[in-house]
């Protein structure tokens, strides 16, 4: 039987376009599930939209939409992106949808209260709707929230609670023996150092929300007057996407997820009160969280209030999708944050692009075209992916596996320098020679195009379709 490989990526909030933070969870998890599909894995890979939210209604409000032909709207903008990235997604699901995610939700909902760990109390507390949780006096500065820059709500309701508090002790052994697999190192030791500060059950659902509109927020399994908290709700996507509580053929087959891909700011939500819930239900748990840094640009987070976001859409428009897709996963640390501006951007792109892997291809299909009388036959060996790289890529080290490959590139430049094949095939004395270089240079594209895949889709077919058809290609990285 084929091993089977399930990839999830969090589900945006959708009050506003994606920027390019997003697109960099969206690149990452495309390139990791590509990897194992061609390794030959049966992969799964979900998106989706987290729709249940006040800040949704909230940017509708403010969009003068009513929110259901808001959401629709940001719904698009999100496919789309996925589209222009060359994101290879199998599904994207939306919390709203009824049919879809609500049995599941619910059904997770009763196992965890059959479990006794669902329990109603008065509350009252500090909600930041930015976040969309409540928060403590000790996590706000001048009575803020630092990350939205907002006062939050005081809000007194009656709430259930979800008893995470009980699973501390399990969380802590399970992420300290890697059953459950937290990456990069340094944030399984923040998780581990927020999990040894005590743990508080958590609120797990709301009132029913004044001015929300129909068939906003999943309703709690025999409570009418209480809708799930978003993050209840949001989390269990995971599995209701496969089908768990209706169909659930595909929740069979792929759950437990092989990896979650999150940025380091829901961390605790995937590695505290996720794997609780599962516990609580007595659902297996996903096998490993791989946790990625922020991107900033000029040493600051984006983010749209200071005004340097950036428009994914804008850079493919410009440079192309595989130029994105490139810098994102080579020149942006994969466990830190780091930093993208439009000029290091161009940088890059001239530099390894253009001059780089551009002018190599060039190259050597030029020659190949001038020189060959027939395609250079690929052996499956020629195509084979190296183990170096394959490890590279297991432990999400994105960037180091994009070196590999640009390692080759200078390689097969320094050979070409040596061995002037462009010289060589002049002189009848040593037209065979260079014939032989160039068959080899050819073979040595194909290795590195059959390495690019996973990052650079479109790029590689496109080499690797040159090569099948011995014709120099359209310029792939044109000067800008
Ligand atoms: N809806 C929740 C997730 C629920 S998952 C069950 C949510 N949504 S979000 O729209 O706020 O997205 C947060 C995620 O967006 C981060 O975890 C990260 O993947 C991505 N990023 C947002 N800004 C980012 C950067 N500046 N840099 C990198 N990634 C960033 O939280």
């Amino acid at each position: 039987m084929k091993k089977t490989f399930y990839l999830t990526t969090p589900i945006f909030y959708p009050n506003a376009k994606l920027h390019l933070g997003h697109a960099y969870t969206m690149t990452i998890a495309d390139a990791v599930v590509r990897a194992h599909r061609l390794a030959g894995e049966k992969t799964y890979f979900l998106a989706g939209s987290d729709e249940n939210t006040q800040k949704m209604v909230d940017a509708a409000v403010q969009a003068g939409t009513d929110p259901i032909t808001f959401l629709d709207g940001i719904v698009q903008n999100f496919i789309s992106l996925y589209s222009s990235l060359n994101i290879s997604n199998d599904q994207f699901i939306r919390t709203t949808d009824q049919k879809i995610h609500w049995p599941g939700a619910q059904a997770l909902w009763k196992l965890i209260d059959a479990s006794g760990d669902l329990y109603k109390k008065q509350y009252e507390g500090l909600y930041c709707v930015g976040h969309e949780a409540f928060m403590t006096e000790k996590d706000l500065v001048d009575g803020k929230c630092p990350d939205h820059g907002t006062e939050p709500e005081l809000l007194k309701e009656e709430n259930y609670f979800f008893r995470l508090s009980k699973y501390a002790e399990e969380l802590k052994k399970l992420i300290e023996s890697d059953t459950l697999r937290i990456v990069p190192d340094s944030r399984k030791g923040e998780i581990l150092s927020f999990i040894n500060q005590g743990l508080e059950d958590v609120s797990f659902s709301r009132p029913r929300h004044r001015g929300w509109p129909e068939g906003l927020g999943v309703p709690v399994p025999g409570d009418d007057s209480q809708v799930m908290y978003v993050w209840c709700d949001a989390l269990a996507n995971y599995i209701t996407a496969l089908g768990y509580g209706r169909d659930d053929a595909l929740y069979r087959e792929f759950w437990p997820a092989d990896v979650h891909v999150i940025g380091k700011d829901i961390l605790r939500f995937h590695a505290a009160i996720w794997p609780a819930m599962l516990l609580s239900a007595g659902l297996p748990l996903p096998k490993t969280i791989f946790v990625h840094g922020f991107i900033t640009s000029g040493g600051k987070k984006m983010s749209k209030s200071l005004g340097n976001v950036i428009d994914p859409e804008e850079l493919i428009e410009q440079y192309g999708v595989d130029a994105v897709r490139y810098f994102l996963l080579r020149h942006i640390s994969p466990f830190e944050d780091g930093d993208l501006t439009r000029e290091g951007f161009k940088e890059a792109y001239t530099a390894h692009l253009t001059n780089g892997l551009g002018n190599f291809v060039a190259r050597i299909m030029q020659l190949a075209e001038t020189h060959l009388q027939a395609p250079v036959e690929l052996a499956p060996e020629d195509t084979a992916i190296e183990p170096a790289f394959t490890e590279k890529v297991e432990k999400f080290r994105f960037n180091e596996a994009m070196d590999l490959i640009f390692e080759h590139v200078g390689k097969g430049d320094a050979y070409m320098t040596e061995k002037e094949p462009y010289k060589k095939i002049k002189e009848a004395s040593t037209t065979q020679e260079a014939v032989a270089v160039i068959e080899k240079l050819v073979r040595h594209l194909a290795k590195i195009a059959a390495h690019l895949a996973p990052a650079m889709p479109a790029t590689s077919a496109a080499i690797l379709d040159a090569v099948r058809k011995n014709k120099k290609p359209e310029n792939l990285f044109p000067r800008l």
